[in-house]
């Protein structure tokens, strides 16, 4: 019952996503005008994408946000390559692996999304469940484990989410939290807007907001990714609770107390904090 995972330069990722691929991204061009979301898994990321989506479809759109974003790990050298600039792509990789291995000193620009680590681990346990390719079938006790140990899909998540907050103050990196997503739609929704160089007018951050709520990209078929990985019959859906503390159904407090010591001893200091309710 462990995940199988592949490794590139001790990072484990997705099994069905290609090595050599991987290997090249740093080396990836950047040209003025590229966009990246980058997240650690299940922070926000389809959310974050579907409201940069509709700021750049002026509101609205019909096509998926897979293909409005593409993930650069899955597209491939070929795809990632076909691209013309300005790209918006979407990744799970850390800091030093990213196009460039520096974006603070890039070009592009980069709205980096958190999300407090323990609503991370549940949210990432059903996607584990969930993709077939994971060939996990172990229970909530067996993936804390493997999540404490960062035996999971992009690793440790102290170390995703440190690499990218050393270079928060970057002026071409915007750093917001799912937490803050979910308190203050359509503040954030502005905030992003801001970043993109768009500024939005109260009724157009009503539209885009009132598109980018759990409730309507639930029933929305172009916000549900990703598309073409085979899935789990009875798993639960993609767009699934979007709630902050759904930790609090599945943590023993056993796991919650060491969770917390775990997060003192290596967060302490970097003033990073989250809402975990
Ligand atoms: P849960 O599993 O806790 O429900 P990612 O896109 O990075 O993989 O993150 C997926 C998580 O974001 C899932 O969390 C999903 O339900 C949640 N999510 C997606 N869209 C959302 C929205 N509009 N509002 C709140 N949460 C959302």
């Amino acid at each position: 019952s462990i995940q199988l995972l592949r490794e590139f330069d001790g990072f484990p990722f997705n099994p069905l996503l290609d090595a050599s691929w991987i290997a090249e991204i740093p080396d990836y061009p950047i040209s003025p005008g590229d966009l990246y979301i980058a997240t650690y898994p299940k922070s926000g990321t389809t959310w974050t994408q579907q409201i940069v989506s509709l700021i750049q479809w002026g509101g609205e759109k019909d096509t998926h946000i897979s293909s409005d974003i593409p993930w650069l790990e899955s597209i491939g050298k070929d795809s990632a390559r076909a691209l013309s600039p300005p790209r918006t792509l979407k990744t799970h990789l850390p800091y030093d692996m990213m196009p460039g291995r520096d974006p603070a000193n890039s070009i592009g620009k980069y709205i980096y999304i958190a999300r407090n680590p323990k609503d991370v681990a549940v949210s990432l346990y059903y996607h584990a469940k969930r993709y077939a390719a994971f060939q996990f079938t172990g229970d909530w006790d067996c993936f804390f484990e493997l999540f404490m140990k960062g035996e999971v899909s992009c690793g440790l998540w102290f170390h995703h989410i440190f690499g990218w907050w050393e270079h928060k103050d970057a002026k071409n990196i915007l750093f917001l939290k799912y937490e803050d997503l979910k308190k203050d739609l359509p503040a954030s929704v502005k905030t992003i807007a801001q970043f993109m160089g768009c500024s939005l007018d109260d009724a157009m951050i009503d539209k885009i907001t009132k598109q980018s709520t759990f409730e309507s990209m639930k029933d929305d078929p172009l916000a549900n990714l990703p598309l073409g990985f085979p899935v789990v019959s009875g798993s639960t859906p993609f767009i699934r609770k979007g709630v902050i503390g759904d930790w609090k159904n599945h943590f023993t407090d056993e796991q919650s107390t060491r969770f917390d010591a775990e997060y003192t001893k290596r967060m302490s200091g970097t003033g990073l904090v989250f809402d975990f309710q």
